[in-house]
């Protein structure tokens, strides 16, 4: 169980995690789907929550997702793993990706021994004049990528959502150098603003180079382990398939899953989102509060995670065992960048503490870093 003033991990908010309803879909989905059980789920997984889950997107994104050509996963980090294992053919393969990305992803990469190239990022995502030169200079050195992997929407860990322009452009420049995009995008219906966020990358790009992924972990629970994946063609859909030798992800959670949401996803969204922004603005309040003339920090429209920037000088080895000192955690900038290279960032997730413990938790944070430079 986690400390109550856990800033570190990104989960969904426990006061809104429907128990009672979920008991009640468990018991339905077991009647329902007794016989099924005993039979393996297949490499695509409960045919249910992929129809659902290609309402979500068509939902979403105004694009229909074919449910045939789509894979459940152990969470959205099998997706990440298993297109890797098909993509890549032997250590030091390069993928292309924002050099801040999601700390899962790096330690798969780096056991499987890629060679991650880093694109820098900014408030609007990765950098794509930046990916347009890396591009170029991979290709003279031989090394073309193997893919392009990228959060455009909520970034983990920096919260950026890429503009359209720049969606377009990246894409362009995939398509030039005849290179695979992945998209991951695992927090993109946790989105607190009314303003519209931008389409997913596979819904702007009709060629066969496109792979998405997309989880359910952040927005219902990550305890589920439920994922998903697509792509744009067959061919590539087949080879990610191919490397697939776990007979399919868990029909109990799946059909469970889709019980429940199958009346009211974006009823369950809604009210997941409206208690994750109420958390969001406290934190942001909390840090203007207690830390306005000591750090900067980012203001993501969604996801879960704001993205703090330290004095220079804070020893961040010494500020976590003082915050631990108070209970009170936090992720390091370091474990976020594909090289693991230092820089005065912390990662806050919000999702978990309650709003008592947010202001409370950052309170104790502003102190200990008042405590903590070298
Ligand atoms: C960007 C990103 N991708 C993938 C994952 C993996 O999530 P899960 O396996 O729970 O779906 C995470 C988890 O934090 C993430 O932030």
């Amino acid at each position: 169980m986690m400390d109550p003033m856990d800033f570190s991990t990104g989960t969904t908010n426990p006061e809104t995690f429907p128990i009672e309803e979920l008991a009640e879909a468990a018991a339905c989905a077991v009647r329902e789907h007794g016989v099924e059980l005993n039979t393996y789920p297949g490499n695509l997984g409960h045919e249910g929550l992929r129809k659902l889950m290609a309402k979500r997107e068509l939902d979403r994104e105004g694009v229909a997702m074919n449910p045939e050509r789509m894979m459940l996963t152990n969470g959205s980090m099998q997706a990440v793993t298993l297109v890797a294992e098909a993509l890549c053919q032997g250590r030091d393969d390069v993928v292309v990706m924002e050099e801040y990305s999601y700390a899962g992803t790096i330690d798969a990469y780096n056991s499987l021994g890629i060679d991650m190239v880093g694109v820098p990022v900014d408030d609007q995502g990765m950098k794509v004049e930046a990916l347009a030169s890396i591009l170029t200079r991979l290709d003279k050195e031989d090394r073309p990528p193997r893919f392009i992997y990228t959060l455009p929407t909520y970034q983990n860990p920096t919260g950026a959502v890429m503009p359209l322009e720049r969606r377009i452009e990246l894409l362009k420049l995939a398509r030039e150098h005849d290179c695979i995009v992945v998209e991951d995008n695992c927090y993109g219906d946790v989105h607190f603003e009314a303003s519209p966020k931008p389409p997913a990358l596979y819904t702007l790009d009709d060629g066969p180079n496109q792979i998405y992924m997309c989880s359910l972990s952040k927005i219902f629970a990550p305890g589920v382990r439920l994922g998903y994946l697509t792509a744009s063609s067959d061919e590539l859909f087949d080879q990610i398939l191919a490397r697939r030798h776990d007979a399919g992800s868990n029909t109990l959670a799946a059909a469970i899953t889709a019980r429940y949401l199958e009346d009211n996803l974006w009823e369950h969204c809604e009210r997941a989102n409206v208690g994750l922004k109420e958390k969001r603005d406290a934190m942001l309040d909390a840090l203007e509060a207690e830390m306005g003339n000591l750090c900067s920090w980012s203001h993501p429209p969604g996801g879960l995670f704001i993205w703090v920037q330290v004095p220079d000088g804070v020893d961040l080895l010494r500020l976590e065992a003082l915050a631990a000192e108070r209970e009170v955690s936090f992720a390091h900038g370091w474990e976020f960048h594909i090289h693991g290279a230092e820089g005065p960032f912390i990662r806050l997730a919000f999702g978990w503490a309650s709003v008592a413990d947010i202001h409370e938790g950052i309170a104790r944070l502003a102190h200990c870093i008042k405590q903590a430079p070298a």
